[in-house]
Formats: C-alpha cells, sequence, structure tokens
C-alpha cells in the first residue's frame, strides 16, 4: 500500500498507537468478554484476532492460556506493538476485507472494535466470511458501538475519523444473518481514560457457527 492509498484506519490508528491500550485497559466487560471466550474454548485452540491493536488485552490473554493466536491490523505502527508486546502471538499488517481466510480454520475469531472504519455493507460481508472462516460450533466475539450512524465524521483521540455503526438489533440482524447464534449479550457504557473522552455505549456479542 503506497502512502497515497493509505487506508484512513491505518492513518487514525498509527498515529493513536499506544495511547489506545492505555485509554480502554479499564474496560471490564472487554476482560470479562475474554474470559468467557477462554471458558469456551479447548486447549491450543487456533483463534483469529480482527483489528488486533497493541495486542492487549486480547492476543495476550488468549495467548497466555496456550492458544495460537493470529493477529490482523491495517495499521502498521499497531502490528509493531503487538508483536513486541505479545511475541507468542503471530501478527500481519493487511486490511482484513483483503486477507486470505480458509474455510473453517479457527477454532474462534475475535473483532473487538474493528469495524468501525467500514461501510455497512463490507461489515456485512466481512461477519459472512469469518463466520465462514469458523470451523462449524466455533465462537466468533464481536464488539461494537452500537449506535446507527454511518460515516460520521468524529474526533476520536485527537484523529479525524469516519464512523460507521448499527444500532444494536440491526448488528443482532446482522450477525443472525451470517447464520451465527447469539448466546451471550452484554451492553455497556464506557468513557475511555483520554482528554476529551465521552461515556459510550459498547455491545458485546458472543456467537455460535
Ligand atoms: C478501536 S481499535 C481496537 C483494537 C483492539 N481490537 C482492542 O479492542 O483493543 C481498532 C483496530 O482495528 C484496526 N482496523 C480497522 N480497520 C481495519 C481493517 N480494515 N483491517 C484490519 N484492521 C483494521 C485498527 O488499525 C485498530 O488497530
Amino acid at each position: 500500500m503506497t502512502e497515497d492509498h493509505r487506508h484512513p484506519a491505518a492513518e487514525a490508528f498509527d498515529a493513536i498507537g499506544a495511547g489506545y491500550e492505555t485509554a480502554f485497559a479499564g474496560s471490564a466487560a472487554h476482560r470479562d468478554s475474554l474470559e468467557r471466550l477462554l471458558e469456551g474454548l479447548a486447549p491450543h485452540s487456533r483463534i483469529l484476532d480482527v483489528g488486533s491493536g497493541t495486542g492487549r488485552p486480547a492476543a495476550r490473554t488468549l495467548a497466555a492460556a496456550g492458544h495460537e493466536v493470529l493477529g490482523v491490523d491495517v495499521s502498521p505502527v499497531m502490528v509493531e506493538l503487538a508483536s513486541q508486546r505479545v511475541p507468542e502471538a503471530s501478527f500481519r499488517c493487511a486490511d482484513i476485507r483483503e486477507f486470505p481466510l480458509e474455510e473453517e480454520s479457527f477454532d474462534a475469531v475475535c473483532v473487538y472494535f474493528s469495524l468501525l472504519q467500514m461501510p455497512r455493507d463490507e461489515q456485512r460481508v466481512l461477519v459472512h466470511r469469518l463466520a465462514g472462516a469458523l470451523r462449524p460450533g466455533g465462537l466468533l466475539v464481536l464488539a461494537t458501538v452500537p449506535l446507527d450512524v454511518e460515516g460520521v465524521s468524529a474526533v476520536f483521540m485527537g484523529q479525524e475519523v469516519r464512523v460507521t455503526s448499527f444500532g444494536p438489533e440491526a448488528f443482532r440482524a446482522l450477525v443472525s444473518g451470517a447464520g451465527l447464534t447469539v448466546v451471550h449479550e452484554v451492553g455497556t457504557v464506557f468513557t475511555p481514560s483520554c482528554p476529551g473522552a465521552v461515556p459510550e455505549p459498547h455491545l458485546f456479542l458472543h456467537c455460535r457457527r
């Protein structure tokens, strides 16, 4: 990818870098979601972490429990940070929409807040592909900011971003449309620990193929 064609999410998250981890480290719901995912995994499961960020908390928690973790993130800075922080996992720098995924090749896939810079139809297509990459019975954990917004400009941690998401019902419909069953759901409100932050709704869906 040349500088002229850089993905907007890569630009924003390259600039945000390690500050993201600090700002969101206090999320008890994120930690609980990872604990729940761990409870549902057989030893040495193969897990895909979509938009793996700094590798913490997700990749590190899962790899520390003995699972084989592959993180994919479009931001080179995030991939570098994650590789340093979680050397026992593997990380690739790529746009997940273009990343080849073998059918039924993962026991679990987690997507913590990494859909928000994609148009709605691309979020739908991606969730379908991720469901197909799960072995039957596998788990997909999706976390998002459940707001009915499309291409809305916002400043996130000092970076101008465009945010697209779904309200809770539409997001659940997207998941069931991909052939997944929601087995657990948590909705909460979290305020990141950074200047200018405001409370944001967070929705965690644990789904089974
Ligand atoms: C809000 S951060 C969340 C990071 C991590 N999942 C967490 O919850 O701590 C979103 C991450 O997804 C990545 N991302 C956004 N769009 C992506 C895409 N199309 N392909 C791969 N990664 C993407 C960003 O670079 C960023 O690191």
